[in-house]
């Protein structure tokens, strides 16, 4: 496999359709490492698509994709597991495992992907996750006695207990309140910096945006359609951008 350099997501005019609906056509786009990438755009843009294109979970109609040099489309299933483990994604309204304690959704994708860890190793890493997150009393609740926020923080926790390099998150933010997507922003951008990660965050929401990045991207009609800096996305002149985030600023 290719060693990294300091791209660590590139994509190379990729194009994804279903039937006759082109979701994305097109698109370029580079992450380097250690940097975070907003990706905004209204409800079908294909947001999601793209997340799960980089992921490997979908494949392209055109276009390429590599993940630290390496291009997915090309490697193996053995070489795309490899790829995958170093990347955590945090699916848009992701839910814990209901029946399985904090501790255990925790334990789960250390075990699947880190066979050789024993008990203990395992308990250590679940419980110093757990205060990356500032949770460490829920170890032994179950997600039905957790608030909407504390699962977020939990399935925050799940997803990056494995050290992924590169952190994937759909809506991270979605259905809470505006202190509290302040607060998960901010653990987020915290937890990128204290663990030195590259993260695309997928999101509606300005003030998760405008914590966590710098530069974001606007899909729209299957194209990026603006490319920049969030501050300057939000005083734009253009009437689409303004009455996006005039909107956003409404809502929240
Ligand atoms: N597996 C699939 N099969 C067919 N169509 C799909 C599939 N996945 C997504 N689509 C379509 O692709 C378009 C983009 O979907 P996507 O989920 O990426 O939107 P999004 O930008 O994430 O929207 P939202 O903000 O509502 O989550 C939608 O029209 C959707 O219906
Ligand atoms: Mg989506």
């Amino acid at each position: 496999m290719v060693m990294a350099d300091s791209r660590v997501v590139e994509i190379k005019n990729l194009t994804k359709s279903f039937e006759h609906l082109t979701v994305l056509e097109d698109i370029s786009l580079h992450v380097q490492r250690a940097e975070n990438l907003i990706v905004f755009g209204r409800s079908g843009e294909g947001k999601s698509v793209l997340l799960k294109c980089i992921i490997g979970l979908m494949a392209p109609d055109a276009g390429k994709i590599f993940i630290n040099g390496n291009d997915i489309g090309k490697l193996s299933i053995k070489e795309l597991n490899l790829v995958r483990k170093n990347i955590g994604f945090l699916f848009q309204g992701a839910a814990l495992y209901d029946s399985m304690t904090v501790r255990e959704n925790l334990a789960f994708p250390l075990k699947r992907h880190f066979p050789e860890m024993n008990e203990k190793q395992i308990d250590d890493k679940v419980k110093y996750t757990l205060e990356l997150v500032s949770l460490e009393e829920a170890i032994d609740k179950m997600p039905s006695e957790l608030s909407g926020g504390m699962k977020k923080r939990i399935g925050l926790a799940r997803s990056i207990i494995t050290d992924p390099e590169l952190m994937l998150y759909d809506e991270p933010t979605t259905g809470l309140d505006p202190i509290t997507t302040k607060e998960i922003s901010e653990l987020i951008l915290n937890l990128q910096k204290k663990l030195n990660m590259t993260s695309i965050v997928v999101t509606h929401d300005l003030i998760c945006a405008e914590i966590i990045a710098d530069r974001a991207i606007f899909l729209k009609g299957a194209k990026i359609a603006f490319e920049g800096e969030i501050k300057q996305l939000t005083v734009s002149n253009d009437p689409f951008l303004r009455n996006f985030f005039s909107h956003e600023l409404i809502k929240v």
